[in-house]
């Protein structure tokens, strides 16, 4: 498997940037959707810890990520529809897009409440603002809003991929998927 993209398939390392991100957000979606009902104890604050530690790791996976892309050929689209082919090229960069919003407004939130965020216990991101509760009040909106437009992205991106899959029969997951496509 080629290490670049090349016109036809994503290439290894824009398949594991796709596929370690997606894992990683989805279960960060998992714990920030249910954290909140947990009681106040070192659970709850491991958990807030690793939530937190997590999306700071995802900003990094995305400023790379983007390097990457920026330096890669996007493989053609397979689907003849001019509309579709932008749709998915418009879904694809409002991933980039509503993700930074809600990396972003999460660590403004947290910054607002408790100041500079220890990562994984290995190093510290500082506050971005200082302590301030109307702040905080926005940038919670900002994060619990925007982090329901994305995951109802993620939905449609993932219909769609089902439907080139099963209805239109090409090669659309196959070459994500690890291994060669043809
Ligand atoms: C992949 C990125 C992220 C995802 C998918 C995500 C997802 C979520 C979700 C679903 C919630 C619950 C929203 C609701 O109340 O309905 C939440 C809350 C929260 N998130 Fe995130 N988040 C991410 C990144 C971050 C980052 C980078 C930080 C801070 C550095 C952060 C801090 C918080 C905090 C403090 C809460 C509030 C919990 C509470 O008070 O109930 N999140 N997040
Ligand atoms: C949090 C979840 C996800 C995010 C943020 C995401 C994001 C993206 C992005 C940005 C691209 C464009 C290529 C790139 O820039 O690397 C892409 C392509 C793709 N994604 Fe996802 N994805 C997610 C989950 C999934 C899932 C669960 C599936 C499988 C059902 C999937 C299937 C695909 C396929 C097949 C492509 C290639 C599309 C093409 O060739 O035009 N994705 N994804």
């Amino acid at each position: 498997m080629a290490i670049k993209n090349t016109l036809s398939s994503y290439g290894f390392v824009s398949k594991n940037f796709h596929w370690i991100m997606a894992v990683i957000i989805l279960f960060n979606f998992t714990l920030g959707y249910f954290m909140g009902d947990l009681d106040k104890g070192p659970l709850r604050f491991f958990i807030f810890n690793l939530h937190k530690s997590l999306g700071i790791l995802i900003i990094i996976l995305i400023i790379l990520r983007l390097f990457w892309r920026l330096i890669n050929l996007v493989p053609t689209p397979l689907s003849q529809s001019y509309l579709l082919n932008k749709l998915s090229k418009f879904v694809h960069y409002s991933f980039y897009f509503i993700l930074l919003v809600v990396t972003f407004s999460g660590w403004t939130y947290s910054s607002a409440r408790g100041g500079p965020i220890n990562v994984f216990g290995l190093f510290s991101v500082p506050a971005l603002v200082e302590k301030n509760e109307e702040i905080g009040k926005i940038a919670r909106n900002i994060h619990a809003n925007s982090v329901y437009v994305f995951i109802t992205f993620v939905g449609i991106h993932i219909l769609a991929s089902l439907y080139h899959h099963y209805f239109l029969k090409d090669k659309t997951i196959k070459r994500m998927w690890f291994g060669s496509s043809d």
